[in-house]
């Protein structure tokens, strides 16, 4: 059996209202997990709760074996720093800064070297000496996630990713993460509302009525 990365038992939530009650959700080495739901059904919290930035209001979160909100700052900061990944559906890179330049901030900080195979993989490379501000949207946002990955991460979290990019781009994207977790030993949870997307991950579950689910994917 493969090591579990991310482990979640009983996990409940509320703000205004309760989101989601008893969650639970394992995710191991190798596996890729997509958590489909509506708009505002929790899936964007549910996601910061597995990944360091929301305590829930009851509940289990253990990441690499750690319980994660039982960890001190300092810890949580370096899970944050050289364990996990995040992609958001709009990035945050640096706009007068080249592209490169973008990606190098992150593995320095991660005590990382930028992959060119990475770039390569993503169709980056050669947009490298390139201001942010002079690529499209669908290259900033491969640039924000060859940031991510350039980190190597063991655990990727991405919030609806591929929102905003053409189908064909939002395909390689996915061939590039799934390549990534398996030649990395990684993990990806992806969360959206796009169950074409979602069909590409190995599980896919539905937040509804509360619940997280898991769902039979059809052929
Ligand atoms: N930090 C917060 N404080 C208060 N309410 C929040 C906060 N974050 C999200 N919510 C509310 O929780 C609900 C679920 O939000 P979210 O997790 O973003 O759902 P989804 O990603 O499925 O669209 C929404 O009603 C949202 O307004
Ligand atoms: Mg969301």
């Amino acid at each position: 059996m493969s090591t579990a990365l991310l482990e979640a038992h009983g996990v409940s939530h509320a703000f205004d209202y309760t989101l989601f009650t008893d969650v639970d959700f394992v995710l191991h080495e190798r596996e890729s997990a997509a958590v489909v739901g509506r708009s505002g059904s929790g899936k964007s919290t549910l996601l910061h709760i597995f990944s360091t930035f929301i305590k829930p209001d009851s509940g289990s979160v253990k990441l690499f074996g750690k319980e994660i909100y039982a960890q001190s700052e300092r810890e949580i900061e370096a899970i944050r720093r050289y364990e996990i990944g995040i992609i958001f559906q709009f990035h945050y890179l640096f706009k007068g800064m080249k592209a490169l330049e973008n990606i190098e901030i992150a593995t320095l900080l991660a005590k990382e070297h930028v992959d060119e195979s990475i770039l390569e993989k993503l169709q980056i490379a050669h947009l490298m000496e390139h201001k942010t501000s002079e690529l499209s949207g669908g290259e900033q946002q491969r640039v924000s996630i060859a940031r991510v990955l350039s980190k190597k991460p063991r655990i990727i979290f991405a919030d609806e990713p591929t929102g905003n990019l053409d189908k064909e781009t939002a395909k390689l994207v996915m061939d590039v993460l799934g390549d990534y977790i398996q030649s990395h030993n990684a993990a990806l949870l992806l969360v959206t509302h796009d169950d074409e997307m979602a069909s590409r991950c190995q599980q896919r579950y539905r937040l509804a009525d509360k619940k997280l689910q898991p769902e039979t994917i059809e052929a």
